[in-house]
């Protein structure tokens, strides 16, 4: 889709992230009291230091955006701060803000020093990262504070991803609670825990749209939709950051990676994408926009090529998008040594180049590849990188450093860490959670009814599986400072809750290998049992997150062949999976009676795992991603376009019989939908949707374009959706009612369905409850043919729904002159 030069200003202006009148509020609130604290002596004495004089005239810069993303960042005094403090800087000392080292723990090949002392205290280091314990934190702090000239505070970063010591769910199945409060909370209590430990920047949420099974990464994003993802991504930023950055519990938070990285071809890690402008706004920005319009100060960059450009070197993402049209006033820092790759990306043939070009593409700290420490004075020097840039990019770096405080408190209390770890509440949240994110995927009658919940007396229970009792798994791919010892697996718990003379426990395999003589083991536990109980799936570190691409997508090692000779006996079985993706498993969802994904659950793994299995908890968690029947589907996704020949009404079960069934964009050897949709789970009732209404049935395409707000949490509604829902069954539970959208006339073909509200509902057995919707403008809204994000008319069909799939539906029209 061709890009508009025209348009640019419309979209510049249309796109600000404004701030809410109760964030200016809360931001004059605090600015009285900042105004006393320690860092306004500082300032005071900065002012009258000789430093101050070349600062005033060094400082001169366009005036400041007037739009900002986290008014912490411009809180009365930080910016008189920060220009003092720059204008003491010299060169040296101004780039030394700009690097960053990982200090311990690699996550990519080692590049660059790490955390050299003498570095920190000649004021060549801004950041560290991989350091996990306040007294280490505290003594490298104390070299940058004590021995560096200007005293400048690191800022220790790392990667807090679903917890920190209390681990929750992995971010995919954090993402199936369909519940961003919840989410929001156990990233608070993650803060609680890094910061103790002196950790002040968490290199999270990944809001990475995934829609492809074979890349292992989608295990630690919300899946493939932009609109739960941007929920998902303001949960955590609201959790990290808190209140206020300056709350000594308080975390930065850095969505990443930016931009495109999910969209690796091949589903190959660190592969390239090709995403059309049109489907980058639509689909893969969202989720980011959302996470600065909550308040991220920081944003990384990632590894990939997005249409030829590495995006640690694109200024049309770095700087057009995220500084010009969405006015993000934090800074960026590159990933892992995706600096020096751009040389390996074919765009630079030396570290100098490299540098140069992320640089003045808007990467603002250089993570771990060393160029910027390298080259970057030499660039200032010889006129390649105006001066006035690496001051702006200081300015980003100090203005959060500032807003976090750390100038005031660069110091971890100690004493305190300890205690702050795995306190009860968090543990009670970790459970809570992981029963909330799990999905129930087939439930079909054993004797007439269906198998789960189990009774409470089962008889004997034949535990089986590489996943039954490995601590260590159960704390999936980004295990932060969790440690195996803090969790409880499904075999403890199941003994705890059966007595040990009724769980027969047999491994049965490892993930990868395993032996006949094993197997057989097993089979012979299930035989002698009354229920058979197999918990198998993915080795969490290996085969899932960074670097562990699949091809395959079934159960790995001799899983597969376990399955199929124990649920031969005929017993009943139920099968977990453990993972961080969904599983191509056609023959256990045509023989396994109940299935459950349970992706990998933190520590409260066992008791949140026999909550559900014995209905104690119901289960409530959603997909989502679509799970696909075969690895050829991928990529696999609900929210696509129709085509112009639509299969629909068509058995695509078996292969074309005539041209009528042949021409159409199908498989020959596979239907298209997916094994289980976007939006599904079970649950252990059942759910009516009554018919949908709606307040009208004609809009105005030009009004609602007219409100459209920049930031969707600000915009007024337009239109009540509503449905009866009702709980048939006998059990209470919680549904999680979804509202689709699809918009058919416009200027470009939009999805055939997109997800645009959701609500999690309590309803007792027998309840009907009318689900409300209330929509704004931006439900209608998307990026049109030219590039502009607007309503145009059209014929609107609205579904409220149980999945993506199903619902029930009706329509109405955005009246206007149609394009
Ligand atoms: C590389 C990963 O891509 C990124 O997500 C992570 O934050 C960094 N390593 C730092 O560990």
């Amino acid at each position: 889709m061709g890009f508009f030069a025209g348009s640019w200003l419309v979209l510049s202006s249309s796109l600000r992230i404004r701030t809410g009148p109760s964030r200016f509020l809360r931001s004059c609130r605090r600015s009285a009291l900042a105004a006393f604290s320690p860092s306004f002596f500082l300032l005071i004495a900065l002012l009258l230091s000789p430093g101050y004089a070349f600062s005033q005239t060094s400082s001169a810069r366009p005036s400041p955006d007037p739009v900002i993303n986290n008014p912490d960042l411009s809180a009365p005094g930080v910016e008189q701060k920060v220009d003092a403090l720059l204008g003491r800087m010299n060169l040296e000392e101004k780039i030394g803000q700009l690097v960053q080292y990982s200090v311990g723990q690699p996550t990519g090949p080692g590049t660059g020093r790490t955390g050299d002392n003498d570095m920190i205290e000649k004021g060549e280091v801004g950041s560290l990262f991989n350091v996990t314990d306040a007294a280490k934190v505290n003594a490298l702090q104390r070299i940058a504070i004590e021995k560096s000239r200007l005293h400048i505070p690191l800022i220790f970063g790392l990667d807090v991803i679903h917890g920190f010591r209390t681990t929750f769910p992995i971010p995919l199945g954090l993402s199936a609670t369909w519940d961003p409060a919840l989410v929001q909370q156990a990233a608070r209590v993650a803060a609680r825990e890094a910061s103790a430990s002196g950790v002040r920047w968490a290199f999270s949420p990944m809001v990475d749209i995934a829609r492809d099974a074979r890349w292992g990464r989608m295990a630690e994003g919300a899946g493939e939709d932009p609109f739960l993802g941007s929920a998902m991504a303001r949960a955590f930023v609201r959790g990290y950051q808190g209140e206020t950055l300056g709350a000594p519990d308080s975390l930065a938070a850095c969505p990443k990676h930016f931009v495109g990285y999910g969209a690796a071809e091949g589903g190959r890690d660190y592969n390239s994408a090709e995403i059309s402008q049109h489907t980058l706004r639509q689909i893969y920005l969202p989720p980011f926009h959302a996470a600065l319009d909550a308040g991220a100060v920081t944003l990384m960059s990632s590894f990939n090529a997005l249409d030829g450009v590495p995006a640690s070197a694109n200024p049309f993402t770095l700087t057009d998008i995220l500084r010009n049209e969405w006015g993000f006033q934090g800074f960026v820092v590159s990933d892992w040594s995706s600096i020096g790759e751009l040389i390996p990306h074919g765009i630079a043939n030396d570290g100098a180049t490299a540098a140069k070009k992320a640089f003045l593409a808007g990467v603002d700290m250089d993570m771990v590849s060393n160029l910027y420490h390298e080259n970057l004075l030499n660039l200032v020097r010889s006129g390649q990188i105006p001066e006035p840039r690496i001051d702006e990019a200081v300015r980003r770096i100090l203005r959060v450093k500032f807003a976090l405080g750390l100038f005031d408190h660069p110091y971890t209390d100690e004493s305190k860490q300890a205690a702050a770890m795995l306190q009860p509440d968090s543990i009670a949240l970790a459970r809570k959670t992981a029963e909330e994110s799990f999905v129930l995927l087939r439930n079909s009658p054993v004797e007439n009814h269906p198998l789960l919940p189990l009774p409470s007396k089962p008889g004997t229970v034949a535990l089986i599986g590489p996943a039954a009792d490995d601590p260590g798994n159960m704390l999936g791919c980004w295990q932060g400072m969790g440690r195996p010892q803090d969790v409880i697996t499904l075999k403890t718990a199941l003994t705890e809750k059966l007595g040990a003379d009724h769980v027969r426990y047999a491994r049965g395999s490892g993930y990868l290998h395993g032996s006949n003589a094993d197997i057989a083991a097993a089979v012979e536990a299930a035989t002698q049992s009354d229920l058979v109980i197999l918990a198998l799936g993915e080795n969490a570190p290996e085969m899932t997150g960074e670097a562990a691409s699949r091809a395959h997508l079934g159960l790995p090692g001799h899983q597969e062949k376990l399955l199929e000779e124990v649920v031969a006996l005929g017993k009943p079985v139920v099968l977990i999976l453990f993972s961080g993706r969904p599983l191509t498993l056609p023959w256990a969802f045509g023989h396994v009676p109940a299935v459950l994904a349970a992706w990998f659950p933190g520590v409260q793994a066992g008791p949140a795992l026999t909550d559900i299995l014995f209905g104690e908890a119901n289960p409530s968690g959603r997909l989502t991603v679509s799970w696909p029947r075969s690895v050829g589907q991928e990529p696999l996704y609900y929210d696509a376009l129709n085509t112009g020949r639509p299969a629909d009404g068509v058995d695509l079960n078996h292969p074309p019989t005539d041209s009528k069934e042949k021409f159409l964009s199908r498989y020959i050897d596979e239907p298209n939908s997916p094994q289980f949709p976007f939006g599904f789970g079970l649950s252990y009732t059942e759910f009516r949707y009554g018919n949908v209404e709606l307040s009208t049935n004609k809009l105005s395409a030009a009004q609602l374009a007219s409100q459209l707000s920049p930031s969707a949490q600000e915009s007024n509604p337009v239109l009540t959706v509503s449905a009866d829902v009702t709980n048939t069954g006998t059990r209470a539970a919680e549904e999680v009612v979804q509202l689709y959208v699809r918009l058919q006339g416009t200027s470009v073909a939009l999805p055939v369905r997109a997800l645009k509200g959701f609500q999690r509902v309590s309803l007792s057995p027998g309840e009907t409850r009318k689900v409300t919707f209330q929509l704004g403008p931006e439900a209608f809204a998307f990026w049109n043919i030219n590039n502009q994000f607007t309503v145009e008319p059209a014929h609107v069909t609205i579904w409220i729904a149980p999945d993506s799939a199903h619902g029930q539906s009706a329509t109405l029209d955005l009246t206007g002159p149609m394009n």
